[in-house]
């Protein structure tokens, strides 16, 4: 059986269910079909696979002012995340890689491969998850349903896990990246990775299933901001799209 790409899975996903509301029980009723697609459920549970080739960004670069302005936006995108994927097909071709076969394949594996394949799988693995992550801004934006049960169970509730969220993208020394993921134990569990790791890898800080990524490198928000990431990530909180982390979250059927 072929893999269909997330675009593919994304418009079965659209076909299937109609409606804003319906998308969040349709998920959850799709998501058998969806890990049917998969090759590996134990590191792409609910078919949110990825390829090796830069997907389009989903909005243009200034939609998300003016939280994070279009010029970062168009740097951040065409140039470091685009030299990402250019690398790691590089990397994959050097290594007899099968780009076929999603790259979170390689990820959970990272420790058989090289130091190039590690940042640049990586990143190009969390860059296409972080554009995904965002959205323009709202008002109040805020998770709803289950995906909101879910944080305040872990939590207690919405503003305290922003709060601890925003303490490891604050704390983390250098580059990289704040995490919300399930853990082994399905339980949501926030974390920090140096560089360009996340929880998917086996040589990983902390390992999971990733739902929320954060991107704390500098890359991401010196123009606008400077030194200043804790503004950064405060404002952050208004173009996060929790559609997108309740779809991650529905795919692992917890
Ligand atoms: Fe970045």
């Amino acid at each position: 059986m072929t893999t269909p790409n997330r675009t593919n899975r994304r418009k079965f996903i659209a076909q299937t269910v109609k409606g804003g509301l319906a998308v969040t029980v349709g998920l959850s009723a799709a998501a058998p079909l969806l890990q049917s697609f998969t090759t590996n459920k134990n590191f792409v549970p609910g078919g949110f696979n990825t390829g090796f080739d830069q997907q389009p960004l989903p909005y243009a670069y200034n939609a998300l002012e003016n939280v994070i302005d279009a010029m970062t936006m168009e740097i951040h995108y065409s140039k470091h995340a685009a030299a990402y994927s250019k690398n790691v097909k590089d990397a994959a071709a050097a290594e007899k890689v099968n780009m076929t076969e999603p790259l979170e394949e390689v990820l959970s594996n990272i420790s058989k491969y090289s130091a190039k394949m590690r940042n640049n799988g990586g990143g190009h693995y969390n860059h296409e998850m972080f554009w995904q992550c965002m959205r323009p801004k709202k008002e109040n934006n805020a998770p709803t349903g289950k995906l909101l049960a879910s944080i305040e169970k872990e939590f207690n509730s919405f503003e305290n896990f922003k709060k601890q969220f925003a303490e490891f993208g604050k704390n983390r020394f250098g580059s990289g990246w704040a995490w919300l993921y399930i853990n082994k134990e399905k339980v949501l569990t926030l974390g920090s990775t140096l560089n360009q790791d996340n929880p998917l890898m086996d040589i990983a800080e902390i390992k999971g299933y990733p739902l929320l990524a954060l991107d704390v490198w500098e890359h991401a928000y010196y123009l606008k901001y400077q030194n200043k990431r804790a503004d950064y990530i405060e404002a952050w909180w208004q173009v996060v799209n929790w559609d997108y982390v309740a779809e991650r979250l529905h795919s692992y059927d917890i």
